[in-house]
């Protein structure tokens, strides 16, 4: 993972990791309210030999402290040194609840043993610690005094005497909320990372091209929301026309190896975008002067009647079973004399029907008519009817929908479209973010402005918040089972 990708994961993630830190904060502050305020006394003693008197002695008697005293931090903690000083102080509590008071350690390569003493009382915490050091000086003296009544060759003496201590040790608000928004911050660029490698969702040209080297034709930004209506697909403006018009430009030079007649528009799964692209890109193609036709051969969820307007009882399946002749099923629309040829009524055999003879009869007449034809068509994965329709057809464009494929997917499709022998002129990426970490500025920069050229005939706004060309009435939309 590089520079980049972590300063990705921290922009994608960064409310995430926010919302943690704050958490964090928050319950480290909650367990410091709810924590008991308690003191802590300290008192220090000094380990050394008596009656060291030459300097060999001395030395011997240096030696001697130093192996000695981590035994006397861990003696201290033993009933013999804490009962008497329950006792004195009458504490009322067992020699292990006062150890748990209690804390003596030793530096390294020191003869100076520091004992703790926390407890709810300021004073009592400072007498615990002299009662302590006290008892334990006792007990040393008694544990290492010789049998032949010698004096002891060791002495503790207090270094200096615990006092009251005015500020409580504990709650330490200002640790514990530093804490906290540490841990806070780690399990937040901890989650952020996991979601990360978790996640093989596309989002970027980088994510793209992990998958595929197949060109990126061009990149649609995502509509604002309330310029797209419902489900339906729509013709877009501004940025998105402009997009539609690159996109024009490079299937020109995409095609110019080998002629272009016929394009599938398709995609891995559902709801990426294919019906949306195929509507606009034969929108732009017709503004372009071409003769195009537009061809709802999605015979399970078709979308080019509802998103038109137009009449949708007959179209492809009437054509291909001979109850309406292709004349009269292909209606015009809008003012640059764009083809379309809805879906018809559903069948229940679509594969069959996009695979059958009359269905390459009817793509070789239509080439006959038109430069170009555009058909938009159901999902690679869930089905086969995009996979048949490449064998009547010279080429095939793939949306990509942003955040809406994982790379698995999509390297499927790409198999399933190689294994039919199907020409891929490249790659759409649709509902790019316009701002964020995963936006594209390439795209998105110099293409701000509405463009000029942006669908004249489209009205906007329509009573229900539509795009709908002015001549088109809803009224005209018809159930697909009527005929
Ligand atoms: N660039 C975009 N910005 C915002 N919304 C979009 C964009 N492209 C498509 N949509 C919306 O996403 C939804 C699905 O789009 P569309 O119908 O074109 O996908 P589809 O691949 O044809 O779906 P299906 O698999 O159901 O046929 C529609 O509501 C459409 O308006
Ligand atoms: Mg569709």
């Amino acid at each position: 993972m590089d520079v980049r990708e972590q300063l990705l994961i921290l922009r994608r993630s960064w409310r995430l990791i926010t919302v943690l830190a704050l958490l964090g904060t928050i319950l480290a502050g909650v367990a410091s309210l709810l924590t008991p305020t308690s003191y802590t006394a300290t008192t220090s003693l000094f380990v050394s030999t008596q009656n060291s008197e030459t300097s060999a002695e001395l030395q011997q008697g240096s030696v001697f402290a130093l192996a000695r005293v981590q035994s006397y931090v861990d003696v201290t903690s033993k009933p013999t040194v804490l009962q008497p000083v329950i006792d004195k102080l009458n504490l009322g509590m067992t020699p292990e609840a006062l150890a748990a008071k209690i804390k003596a350690s030793t530096a390294r390569n020191t003869v100076i043993i520091d004992i703790e003493a926390r407890d709810r009382s300021a004073q009592r915490s400072a007498e615990i610690a002299n009662a302590v050091a006290a008892s334990l000086i006792t007990t040393v003296a008694d544990l290492e005094r010789p049998t032949n009544g010698t004096p002891t060759p060791v002495r503790l003496s207090p270094v200096d005497h615990a006092t009251t201590p005015t500020e409580p040790s504990n709650p330490n608000v200002k640790l514990d909320l530093g804490l906290g928004l540490l841990y806070g911050l780690a399990a937040g660029i901890a989650a952020a990372v996991l979601q990360h490698v978790l996640d093989r969702n596309i989002r970027t040209e980088t994510d793209l091209r992990k998958t595929t080297n197949l060109p990126l034709l061009a990149g649609i930004t995502e509509q604002a929301a309330g310029r797209l209506p419902g489900a339906a697909p729509s013709v877009l403006d501004g940025t998105g026309a402009e997009a539609f018009r690159k996109l024009r430009t490079n299937l020109q030079f995409a095609g110019v190896n080998r002629p272009m007649r016929s394009i599938v528009v398709t995609s891995a799964s559902a709801g990426e975008g294919k019906s949306t692209v195929a509507l606009n890109l034969a929108v732009t193609v017709a503004k372009g002067g071409q003769k195009v036709i537009l061809v709802d051969a999605d015979l399970r969820l078709p979308s080019v009647a509802a998103a038109t307007g137009i009449e949708g009882g007959i179209g492809l399946t009437t054509v291909l079973v001979g109850s309406t002749s292709l004349e009269d099923s292909i209606q015009y629309w809008s003012d640059d004399g764009l083809a379309l040829l809805a879906s018809g009524p559903l069948p229940p055999n679509p594969s069959e029907l996009l695979g059958s003879v009359a269905m390459s009869r009817l793509l070789d007449e239509l080439q006959t008519k038109f430069d170009l034809i555009i058909i938009d068509s159901p999902p690679i994965l869930p089905v086969t009817d995009a996979s048949v329709l490449t064998r009547s057809t010279d080429s095939v464009l793939l949306v990509v929908g942003t955040k809406r494929v994982s790379q698995h997917s999509l390297a499927k499709a790409i198999d399933q479209l190689n294994f039919v022998d199907a020409h891929i002129l490249g790659v759409v990426q649709n509902r790019i973010p316009r701002r964020g970490p995963d936006a594209n500025t390439a795209y998105i920069a110099g293409y701000g402005a509405t463009h000029p050229e942006s669908v004249p005939s489209v009205q906007k706004h329509d009573d229900d918040g539509s795009f709908r060309p002015a001549h088109v009435r809803r009224s005209k939309v018809v159930s697909l089972e009527s005929t």
